[in-house]
């Protein structure tokens, strides 16, 4: 692995619509497309050596787009449970799911948790955030949090307190991003893993999420090693 390559790379694949507009095609294909995108993201980690790869694929607020647009969107995820599996297992990666699956088809559900259950052993992660929001994140963290704390006490020292709510969250085996990637123009998190960027490095890109390539990663991972991380600490001084 290079010097400062980020282990964690959480990616905002936005602009897919605006990709299958400018083409005169439905804004689905777009999201095919972005599914390509993903999976030759997926080879750049490996190559960088990126052990965690995050993608926002469906937000909680999703739901509110069209029926057609979302009934679409969960035939690709489905497909790509079901069709990618051999693709994974052949680079050895981890695919897991956070957010409230409770919300998608029990069908849906059923085929993640066998692709999760068959991948378990794997190092590499490929997580994808399905019916996703942040704030939801730290409400369903909070209702766990209490559970915990009603049974155990809450710890006195405010640090463990934090170490404690954060073991609550959805995926709390996985270390923070490091950097953030969001394409399409947009510079907004969207309710995106608010907890886990408290510290992470963002990269913004004009360029559209179906047509990310090698080139764009390159550039994000570039600016990234240039960046002095201080994690609200102050920087050493000689
Ligand atoms: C945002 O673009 C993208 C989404 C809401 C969906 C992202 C989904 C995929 C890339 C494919 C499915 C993922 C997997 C894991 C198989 P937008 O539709 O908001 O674009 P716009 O802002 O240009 O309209």
């Amino acid at each position: 692995m290079g010097a400062n390559v980020p282990q964690h790379i959480a990616v905002i694949m936005d602009g897919n619509g605006r990709w299958a507009k400018a083409r005169g095609k439905a804004r689905l294909s777009g999201h095919r497309a972005g599914t390509d995108a993903l999976e030759r993201i997926l080879g750049y980690c490996s190559d960088a050596g990126v052990k965690y790869l995050t993608v926002y694929a469906f937000s909680t607020e999703n739901w509110k787009r069209s029926k057609e647009e979302v009934s679409g969107l969960m035939k690709l995820l489905s497909a790509f449970v079901k069709g990618k599996e051999k693709m994974l297992v052949k680079n050895k990666v981890r695919f897991r799911v956070i957010g409230r699956r409770s919300d998608l088809s029990e069908k849906l559900q059923r085929e993640i948790a066998g692709l999760e259950e068959r991948t378990a052993n794997f190092e590499r992660q490929l997580i994808v955030a399905l019916s996703y929001g942040g704030r939801a994140e730290i409400v369903d963290a909070a209702v766990k949090f209490a559970h915990v704390v009603g049974k155990g006490g809450l710890p006195a020292d405010v640090h463990e307190a934090e170490r404690l709510f954060a073991s609550c969250l959805y995926a709390p085996d996985v270390p923070d991003p490091d950097l953030l990637i969001r394409t399409s123009g947009e510079c907004r998190i969207s309710n995106f893993l608010l907890w886990e960027l408290a510290y992470t490095e963002f990269h913004f890109t004009d360029t559209l999420w179906p047509d990310f390539s090698r080139e764009d990663f390159d550039r994000a991972l570039e600016s990234y090693a240039h960046r002095e991380r201080r994690m609200g600490g102050r920087l050493e001084t000689k």
